[in-house]
């Protein structure tokens, strides 16, 4: 199969399914797993009430495709389609993306909102029009993907007299794709303290506040429930999401692609403590690569960075030599940019990370055996490596051997010398010289 696929220019099957653990559905898992519903008085039911009756007029409610219930007076806010008020259980039941758990909470209609899931729900609107945020506190997923909002993301994020998405304490999951946002992200890389590190946080947001990253051997398994998160990372995220405190969101996912956002990547953004996923493929960012996307452990909790389709630029940052670089990052597309200059040395020390896509970078350069070093960390845990399309050179190294290895392209570079004789048996490859 190999010695077929390399005689061509092959367009190798892409591994179109991402991981689960990529996976939408999995991220809003994670942020409403074991979210007890929020207790909700009088007073702060009509609050609700009133924001989300201010966000359907803001945002073209009428028209929605699913609204069942909005406005009605005689019906809980939590009975309004694509309102959640309970955690794990709405989760799990995962039936689109309409909360559906109406059921579960029989009985609990009473709750603080939890999620707004108003994806692909044709909302047409200003983000930045009058809503009462600081009335949802306590919201912590918010999903608006694949409508048609408009406004600036940085004026929206900023705490202003209806308290912006900055009044939303425990806001994790934060889904903006394919809508028409523009802006910057100078703002949401100020939430969670400037330049705080992990280092810098309470014990419970600190190592084993996350579910264990999969390891490569696990990495195709099934995602698991949210029940069987460990009872660790349970607590933990208990403890870490459940506290009443004040303050801007700490976000474990930002998923904005297909927008129109513009200006740099802030090195604030990379520095989130908690951010896991993020996700700005496809706007219009400029600018280098922040080095703390690359950097130790101190420096960032990422897992998944998404930044295919923008005019980022210039070479690939530095690293101290030997220093310590991200431990949990497992997924990083960055093709489709203008990046240039060699690929470091550092990349093969990636030890989690299986999926890297740099296609398309037409002036990343020098030479790419030193990432396929047959012992590499970043070979034994790799799926996907794409580099089509750069100016790579050099020759393959004699040996290849990834363990996890499916997908090689390198096609169309100006590599020279023969294909490894190893072959492995997944592999499916392109490349040309
Ligand atoms: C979507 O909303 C717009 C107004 O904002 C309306 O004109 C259009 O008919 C709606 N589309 C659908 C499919 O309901
Ligand atoms: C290589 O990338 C450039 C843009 O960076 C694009 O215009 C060109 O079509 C690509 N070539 C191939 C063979 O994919
Ligand atoms: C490919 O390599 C040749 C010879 O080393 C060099 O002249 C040429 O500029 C290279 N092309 C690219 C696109 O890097």
């Amino acid at each position: 199969m190999l010695v077929l696929l390399l005689l061509l220019r092959v367009e190798p099957a892409l591994p179109t399914a991402t991981v689960p653990e990529h996976s939408s559905q999995w991220m809003r898992r994670l942020a409403l797993a074991d979210a007890d519903p929020a207790p909700c008085d009088a007073q702060c039911q009509d609050a609700q009430r009133r924001a989300l009756s201010q966000l359907f007029a803001a945002w073209s409610g009428p028209a929605w495709t699913r609204r069942a219930n909005w406005l009605s007076p005689d019906v809980p806010v939590c009975a309004w389609e694509g309102v959640v008020c309970c955690g794990g259980p709405t989760a799990e039941q995962g039936g689109g993306d309409a909360g559906g758990g109406e059921a579960a909470c029989a009985g609990k209609g009473e709750g603080g909102v939890l999620g707004l899931s108003l994806a692909g729900n044709n909302l047409t609107g200003d983000v930045t029009a009058a809503v009462a945020w600081g009335a949802l506190a306590t919201l912590r997923v918010l999903e608006v993907d694949g409508n048609r909002l408009y406004g600036s993301l940085s004026r929206w994020c900023a705490a202003g007299g209806g308290g912006g998405l900055a009044a939303l304490p425990r806001l994790r999951y934060l889904g903006l794709a394919a809508n028409q946002l523009t802006g910057g992200l100078a703002e949401v890389a100020g939430w969670g303290g400037a330049g705080a590190g992990p280092a810098s946080l309470p014990p419970q947001l600190g190592s084993g506040s996350v579910p264990a990253p999969p390891g490569p051997a696990s990495s195709g398994a099934r995602v698991p429930a949210a029940a069987a998160l460990s009872a660790g990372a349970r607590r933990s995220l208990a403890a870490g999401l459940g506290a009443a405190g004040g303050g801007p969101p700490v976000l474990t996912a930002l998923l904005a692609a297909g927008n129109r956002l513009g200006g740099p990547l802030p090195v604030g953004l990379m520095r989130q403590p908690a951010l896991q996923y993020l996700d700005l493929s496809g706007n219009s960012l400029t600018g280098p690569l922040p080095a703390e996307l690359f950097a130790g452990a101190a420096a960032n909790r990422l897992r998944s960075v998404r930044l295919a389709g923008n005019q980022l630029g210039g070479p690939l940052p530095e690293l101290p030599e030997g220093a310590d670089v991200a431990a949990e990052l497992n997924h990083l597309d960055i093709s489709r940019n203008r990046l240039e200059g060699p690929l470091p040395p550092y990349l093969a020390r990636l030890a989690s990370l299986s999926y890297l896509d740099a296609s398309h970078n037409v002036l990343l350069s020098g030479p790419v055996a030193p990432l396929l070093r047959p012992l590499a960390p970043l070979l034994a845990a790799l799926s996907t490596l794409m580099l089509r399309n750069n100016s790579l050179g050099g020759t393959l190294p004699a040996v290849l051997r990834g363990p996890q290895l499916q997908y090689l392209d390198l096609a169309f570079n100006n590599l020279t010398g023969n294909f490894p004789s190893t072959v492995i048996p997944q592999l499916h490859a392109a490349w040309s010289g």
